[in-house]
């Protein structure tokens, strides 16, 4: 686990972004998780800058949705699947067939989360995993509580959550009461996870996930268990950290370190 502290917003997206170019050149066929969210905004708005400039290019890229609220058509502006379109894909070149979602109205729930799996596996499984965190340590929509192990199934939202989404439907009857999405099992599957936070409203639960016990209280705590988890936060969501000067320190050395043990093996 890696802890990046930026000064502000445009800094943890401009670093996430820098991370997925670099493994995009190594890597033609980046198999990508995306959350949704307010957090990740900035980082699809990086890449598509990227690709706008030539600099990236998304043909051989295939995308898996971390999760989607139960019972919304495609099109609702509120689904993940209209968020992602609407936000990132239909601004770069990703092909339709590399784009993969957790349906909002699938026949059989557990067939198709138990598919759902089978496709990441078949692509290879997920080289970068995007997530935001929830207050209460949430990650996709594994809420405390969640087993760590969990895998791909339906949610049922809380009421915190549930209360969250009231002003964005008319009708409250319309309010998604439940979700699908990843499990942490299959989360921490992915080769690298980046964790994005920005703001004082997330200074707890950052401050939980990285320095306190690995509980299923918060979710996001497991991520100290993978060894290529970064957390990319900013100076706000980093106020509450016990460690932060070293977290910093650690960053600031780290080419230093690299060449050091780089001259140690010779
Ligand atoms: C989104 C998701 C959620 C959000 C989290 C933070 O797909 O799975 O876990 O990442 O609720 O949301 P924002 O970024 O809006 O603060």
């Amino acid at each position: 686990m890696e802890v990046i502290i930026k000064k502000d917003y445009s800094e943890i997206c401009e670093e996430a972004v820098n991370v997925i170019h670099r493994s995009w050149h190594k890597k033609r066929n980046l198999v990508l998780g995306l959350a949704t969210g307010k957090t990740p905004l900035g980082v699809y708005e990086g890449l598509i800058r990227l690709y706008s400039e030539r600099k990236m290019d998304f043909s051989d890229v295939s995308a898996f949705s971390l999760d989607e609220y139960l019972g919304l058509p495609e099109d609702h502006p509120q689904s993940f699947a209209f968020y992602m379109q609407h936000n990132f894909f239909r601004h770069i070149n990703i092909p339709r067939d590399n784009i993969f979602r957790l349906d909002a109205l699938p026949g059989d729930i557990e067939t198709h989360c138990r598919e759902y799996e089978k496709k990441i596996q078949s692509a290879g499984g997920i080289d970068i995993q995007i997530l935001g965190i929830g207050k209460n340590g949430h990650i996709g929509f594994n809420e405390p509580s969640s087993s760590l192990s969990s895998r791909t199934r339906v949610k049922t939202l809380t009421q915190e959550t549930i209360e969250a989404n009231a002003h964005f439907f008319r009708d409250r009857e319309d309010i998604p009461r439940y979700c699908l999405t990843m499990g942490i099992g299959t989360i921490m599957e992915s080769r690298k996870i980046l964790l994005l936070a920005s703001g004082k409203e997330k200074a707890e639960a950052i401050r939980q996930s990285i320095e306190g016990s690995i509980t299923a209280s918060i979710p996001a705590s497991i991520l100290q268990l993978h060894p290529q988890a970064k957390f990319i936060i900013d100076a706000e969501a980093a106020s509450q950290l016990t460690q932060r000067k070293y977290y910093e320190w650690v960053y600031d050395h780290k080419d230093k370190v690299d060449a050091f043990l780089a001259n140690k093996k010779k």
